[in-house]
């Protein structure tokens, strides 16, 4: 049906369809590599030798979620957190599980988490029993379980929106796409390993086989390897039009206009084990490796946090704020490496608002307590946060329950430090 695309003679390779068969109810089309790669022609790499400076240790916050923490993501600005038992959300000081709300026939739990993707509204979800979608705090069958029914999902990405979204897994089986609820498998003739990490933007998939990085242009379906070491290859984050990589031997960023540097993040010999990498907008990338968190907001890595030497299987997730977590066997450290919330600016108005009625004046039984005095909202911070958070504050008016947004405010200024 397709032709294989020759050889464009520019040192990419060009991709052509093959051959298509089919797989459950779905077409795969078996997209090949029209030719090996040379080797010698990779995309060229600078390498940034240097090690990172640390400033003072910021607060933090801790969670034993008490299972092992497999993923990590964030949903609309909840920290989510993917366990072989299921999905949690950090929804103000708690974590709740995610429910799975199963129309009849359809899977009543998830199983164990296996990758997340954050898409254009919401999250993907890969789990051991299908794809499944958040929607506000539960979880739902994606009707894309179909598609991908039978692999096995290491890593993925979506870009798009509603029809045109494209979802890249990185699979046992190797790369695949799935747009229009079809699969296309996709194939790296010479590359006999599986994926380990992919990310994509709209117009380019880097993707990983352990240690080799192949950058792929949609479009055109042509691609090139990434002439390097960096040792295995443990994520890739896209970011706006970069990309972030993890590497076992340093940190890789690709900027928007194509050009790769490498950061070895020491001063000499191979480079740092980075573990995970995350992206927010606002904290322009972050991530977790040997000596601790580095963030990327000023271009290129900078230190943030140092960390206690590194135990197998970190996992790292950025939050809308620029606090970065992170998951380490079952317990949970939120950073507070982001914005910081001012009491006067944003906290002191809405307890003036809400409580302030009662308290300040000390009517109807209420202790008199200024709460926007600074010095009273910290000294009381427990109980204040106490008494809203199990709802028994301000009483009879679900004040807060209304405006989630306040009680947020609340609960980050509580948990960030407690700044004036
Ligand atoms: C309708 C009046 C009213 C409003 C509004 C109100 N409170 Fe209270 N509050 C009370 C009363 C009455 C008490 C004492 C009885 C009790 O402890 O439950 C109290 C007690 C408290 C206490 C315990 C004080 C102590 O000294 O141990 C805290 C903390 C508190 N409120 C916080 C808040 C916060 C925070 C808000 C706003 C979100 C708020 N309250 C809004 C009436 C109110």
């Amino acid at each position: 049906m397709y032709n294989v695309s020759p050889l464009d003679g520019q040192g990419s390779n060009h991709v052509g369809v093959v051959g298509m068969k089919s797989r459950a109810c779905f077409l795969v089309l078996g997209i090949w590599i029209g030719a090996c790669t040379s080797g010698t022609d990779g995309l060229e790499v600078t390498t940034v030798p240097g090690a990172l400076n640390f400033d003072e240790v910021p607060g933090s916050v801790s969670y034993n979620v008490g299972a092992e923490i497999t993923v990590l993501d964030k949903d609309n600005g909840i920290i989510v957190v993917g366990t072989p038992d299921g999905l949690l959300g950090l929804f103000g000081l708690e974590l709740v599980e995610l429910a799975v709300y199963p129309d009849p026939g359809e899977p009543l739990t998830t199983g164990a988490i296996k990758a997340i993707t954050v898409r254009d509204n919401g999250i993907l979800v890969a789990a051991e029993q299908g794809l499944f979608h958040t929607f506000e705090s539960a979880l739902l069958y994606s009707p894309l379980s179909a598609a991908v029914d039978g692999l096995d999902i290491v890593a993925m990405s979506s870009t798009g929106s509603g029809e045109s979204e494209e979802i890249w897994l990185a699979t046992d089986d190797g790369l695949a796409r799935v747009h229009d609820g079809l699969l296309e498998m996709i194939d790296f003739p010479g590359e006999s390993l599986s994926p380990t990490a992919v990310a994509a933007t709209a117009d380019r998939v880097l993707v990983a086989f352990e240690t080799n990085l192949y950058e792929l242009e949609i479009e055109e379906l042509t691609y090139q390897i990434l002439a390097g070491d960096f040792g295995s290859i443990t994520g890739i984050q896209a970011a706006g039009q970069e990309f972030i990589v993890a590497c076992e031997r340093g940190l890789l960023v690709r900027q928007a206009d194509g050009t790769y540097h490498h950061y070895t993040l020491r001063d000499e010999g191979a480079g740092a084990a980075v573990d995970a990498v995350s992206y927010d907008s606002n904290s322009q990338g972050v991530g977790l490796y040997e000596d601790g968190l580095l963030s990327l907001a000023s271009g290129s890595p900078e230190g943030l946090v140092t960390l206690d030497p590194p135990t197998a299987g970190r996992t790292l997730a950025v939050d809308d704020y620029g606090n970065a977590w992170v998951g380490t066997s079952t317990e949970l450290v939120g950073w507070m490496v982001g914005d910081v919330v001012g009491f006067e600016s944003e906290v002191s108005p809405i307890l003036d608002q809400n409580c302030g009625y009662c308290h300040t004046a000390g009517v109807s039984g209420a202790p008199k307590q200024d709460f926007t005095n600074y010095g009273v909202a910290v000294a009381m911070a427990d109980s204040i946060v106490n008494r809203v958070s199990t709802g028994l504050m301000p009483p009879g008016a679900p004040l807060f329950t209304s405006s989630p947004d306040d009680y947020e405010t609340l609960i980050r200024w509580y948990t960030t430090g407690m700044n004036p």
